[in-house]
C-alpha cells in the first residue's frame, strides 16, 4: 500500500523519484504524485492512475535537487487527483507524503482547524495543516514537527517540505516501514530499499516514534523527545536483476517460474553440515516448548498456513490452530500457559499480523515470523525469524511466496519431528528435490494450462475449486488466485460440503476445478465430481500420477503426498495468470489489491 521516497542531493530529483515510484507500483496504488522544491519554491505534479500517467503532467523543465513523491491507496477518500499525495498546508509553505491511517484525525481537525478550510477528503491534509498552524503559532519548524507528531492516533510514515528551508526533508514513522537511504553528497528516504537502489545499498532502519532532520549530507535521528539516537547503516541485500521483469511478459509469470529454483534453494539454505535440515536451535526449543502452536496470517500466507498446521501435526506432534490475523482480537483461542504464535507473512509488513504481534508479546508470549523480506517490522519485532528465500515478490497476488511457505513449514514440521526422536519416513531433501523436479515439469507445460483457461474460463462469470484434505486448502488458494487476477467469481470448497449448501450454485456449464492429489480420498472427492456433474457442471480435473481415472484433464508428476499442495497450486496459478491475461486484466497490478496491506 502507499509508497513513499525523497531525495535530497545536487542531482535533478524528478527521475530518481519517479523511478522511484515505478519500483513501489508493486504495492498497489491509483494515484501518484511528485512535489519537487528548488530556489522558486515547490512544484507538485500528481494524477490518478499509473506512474506513466504521472510522467504526462511532469514539467522536466523545472530543476529541483529536492523532492519527495508518494503512491496512494485510497483509505480517507476516493481515489482522485484532489485526494493523491502530495498535499499541502494553505499556505503552501509545507508539502507532505504520508502512508498509513490517522485514526483520530476527525478528532483533530475540529480541534486544531476549525478555520481551515481543508481541500481534500484524506487524513493527511490533517497533518501538515497543524504543522503549518503550530508553526504560525510560534514554534520552530522542527518542534512543530514533533508536537504534530505527538498527537497523531495511527500508523504514518511521513515526509516533510518547508519550502523555507530547501535544504532539509523532515521525515518519521509510527507502524508504517520507512527507511533512510545513505548516499555521497546525497541522500533518500524510501518505503522499501527497492525504490532506491539503483542510487544506494546502504540503509538505515528507523525505529517507530523516531524523526529524522536529512539533509544532503546528514542524517540525524531523533526520538519525540530530541534525543539523538546513533544507528549504523546495513547494506540492503537486493539483487537488482531480482527485481527486474527480464524478458517476462509479467512478474507473476517469472514468479511462478521460479519456484522450483525457490524450492531448491530453501533446501540448500536449511541444511545443516551433516546435510540435515535444521535451523536456529533457539526456535527449535522455543517449538518445541510450546503446548500449542498459533499460526496467525492473511490471504495466501493463512491458506499456507493450513496446510502448515497438518504438516507440523503430522510429523512433529505438536497441536497447531490457524487463525485470520483480521479475526484474532475479536475471536482470541483459549490460550495455553505457553503458547508459541507463528507469524507468516510474505511481505513482514501487513498490519493485521502486526496488530495481533503486539497483542500477544504484550502477554509475553513467544513469536516467530516467516517471512520473505529480512529485516521488516513483523521480522524486526518477533523473537524468533525463519526466512522464505524466495527472493522479491513483485506481482501482488503471491505465488512463490505460497510455495516457500509450505517448503519452510515443512521443513519445520520435519525438524521438530526428528528432534523428538520420531520416525519420520520421509527423507525430506529428497522429497523436495522431487518436488522441484516436479514444478519444472508444470511450468515447461505453461500452454497446457493455457488451453485449460480459454476452455473453462473464457466466458464464465464464476467458478469453483473443490478438493478434499490438502487439496481442499489448495483449492481456498487457487480461488483467491483466480478471483484477485480475473475478477472470475472464484470459492473454494470441501467436496464433503458441496452437498451442505455450494451445490445449489452449480448450474448447466459451471466451471469446477477438482484437485484429486491424495490416495485416501480419491474416492469420495470422485464421487463429489460425479454429484455436481449430475447438476451440469464442467469439471477440470488435476490428479496425480498413480491416482488418475478416465477423463482426468491434467495429471500431475507424484511427489510424497504431504508436499502435493507445493505441486498442486502450481497448475491453479498458471491457469489464474492466463485467464487474467486473456480477460486483458492488469495482471501484476489488479484492482483495487495492494502488495503490502499496511493498514487494519
Ligand atoms: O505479506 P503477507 O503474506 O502478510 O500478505 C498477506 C496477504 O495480503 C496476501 O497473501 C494476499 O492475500 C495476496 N494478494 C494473495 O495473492
Amino acid at each position: 500500500m502507499c509508497g513513499i521516497v525523497g531525495y535530497i542531493g545536487s542531482q535533478d530529483s524528478k527521475e530518481i523519484l519517479l523511478k522511484g515510484l515505478e519500483k513501489l507500483e508493486y504495492r498497489g496504488y491509483d494515484s501518484a504524485g511528485i512535489a519537487v522544491m528548488n530556489e522558486a519554491g515547490v512544484t507538485v505534479f500528481k494524477d490518478i492512475g499509473r506512474i506513466a500517467d504521472l510522467r504526462e503532467v511532469v514539467d522536466y523543465d523545472v530543476f529541483a535537487s529536492v523532492g519527495i513523491g508518494h503512491t496512494r491507496w485510497a483509505t480517507h477518500g476516493v481515489p482522485s487527483k484532489r485526494n493523491a499525495h502530495p498535499h499541502q498546508c494553505e499556505t503552501e509553505r509545507f508539502t507532505i507524503v504520508h502512508n498509513g491511517v490517522i485514526e483520530n484525525y476527525e478528532l483533530l481537525k475540529q480541534k486544531y482547524l476549525k478555520d481551515v478550510d481543508l481541500v481534500s477528503d484524506t487524513d493527511t491534509e490533517v497533518i501538515v495543516q497543524i504543522v503549518n498552524k503550530f508553526v504560525n503559532d510560534g514554534m520552530v519548524v522542527e518542534q512543530a514537527f514533533s508536537e504534530t507528531l505527538r498527537l497523531l492516533h495511527g500508523s504514518y510514515a511521513i515526509a516533510l517540505l518547508d519550502c523555507e528551508n530547501r535544504d532539509t526533508i523532515y521525515v518519521a514513522k509510527n507502524k508504517s516501514p520507512l527507511l533512510v537511504g545513505v548516499g555521497e553528497g546525497f541522500n533518500v528516504v524510501a518505503s522499501d530499499a527497492m525504490a532506491t537502489l539503483q542510487v544506494t545499498d546502504q540503509y538505515i532502519e528507523l525505529m517507530d516514534k523516531e524523526v529524522v532532520i536529512l539533509t544532503k549530507d546528514n542524517i540525524t535521528i531523533k526520538n519525540l523527545d530530541g534525543i539523538v539516537m546513533e544507528r549504523a547503516p546495513f547494506k540492503a541485500m537486493i539483487d537488482a536483476s531480482d527485481i527486474e521483469k527480464g524478458t517476462y511478459p509479467h512478474y507473476m509469470l517469472k514468479e511462478i517460474d521460479e519456484q522450483p529454483a525457490v524450492v531448491r534453494k530453501i533446501v540448500q539454505k536449511y541444511q545443516g553440515d551433516s546435510g540435515k535440515l535444521t535451523f536456529d536451535k533457539k526456535i527449535i526449543n522455543a517449538c518445541l516448548e510450546a503446548e500449542r502452536i498459533f499460526i496467525v496470517a492473511c490471504g495466501t500466507s493463512y491458506h499456507a498456513g493450513l496446510v502448515g498446521k497438518h504438516l507440523i501435526e503430522n510429523m512433529a506432534k505438536i497441536p497447531v490452530e490457524v487463525h485470520l490475523a483480521s479475526e484474532f482480537s475479536y475471536n482470541m483461542p483459549l490460550l495455553p500457559k505457553k503458547p508459541l504464535f507463528i507469524f507468516i507473512s510474505q511481505s513482514g509488513e501487513t498490519a493485521d499480523s502486526r496488530s495481533v504481534l503486539v497483542q500477544v508479546k504484550e502477554m509475553g508470549h513467544k513469536t516467530l515470523t516467516m517471512t520473505n523480506v529480512p529485516g521488516s517490522t513483523l521480522s524486526r519485532e518477533a523473537d524468533f525469524t525463519l526466512l522464505l528465500h524466495a527472493g522479491p515478490e513483485i506481482a501482488v497476488a503471491s505465488t512463490k511466496a505460497y510455495t516457500a511457505q509450505l517448503a519452510v513449514l515443512s521443513i519445520v514440521a520435519e525438524v521438530l519431528g526428528r528432534a523428538q526422536g520420531f520416525n519420520l519416513n520421509i527423507d525430506l531433501v529428497h522429497e523436495l528435490s522431487i518436488v522441484a523436479n516436479a514444478m519444472s515439469t508444470l511450468v515447461e507445460d505453461k500452454h497446457t494450462f493455457e488451453e485449460i483457461a480459454t476452455e473453462f474460463l473464457s466466458i464464465t462469470s464464476n467458478c469453483f475449486f473443490i478438493g478434499r484434505a490438502h487439496d481442499y486448502y489448495v483449492g481456498l488458494e487457487g480461488a483467491l488466485k483466480l478471483k484477485e487476477i480475473s475478477y472470475i467469481y472464484a470459492e473454494g470448497f470441501a467436496g464433503g460440503e458441496l452437498k451442505h449448501g455450494p451445490i445449489a450454485l452449480v448450474e448447466k456449464g459451471t466451471p469446477i476445478f477438482c484437485l484429486a492429489t491424495q490416495e485416501h480420498v480419491n474416492l469420495s472427492i470422485r464421487g463429489n465430481v460425479k454429484e455436481v456433474v449430475a447438476r451440469g457442471a464442467n469439471p477440470c480435473i488435476i490428479s496425480m500420477d498413480g491416482l488418475q481415472m478416465e477423463g482426468d484433464r491434467y495429471v500431475l508428476p507424484a511427489v510424497h503426498p504431504v508436499l502435493a499442495p507445493l505441486v498442486g497450486v502450481v497448475p491453479f496459478q498458471l491457469i489464474s495468470y492466463y485467464a487474467s491475461l486473456h480477460r486483458g486484466c492488469d495482471v501484476d497490478k489488479p484492482r483495487n489489491l495492494a502488495k503490502s496491506v499496511t493498514v487494519e
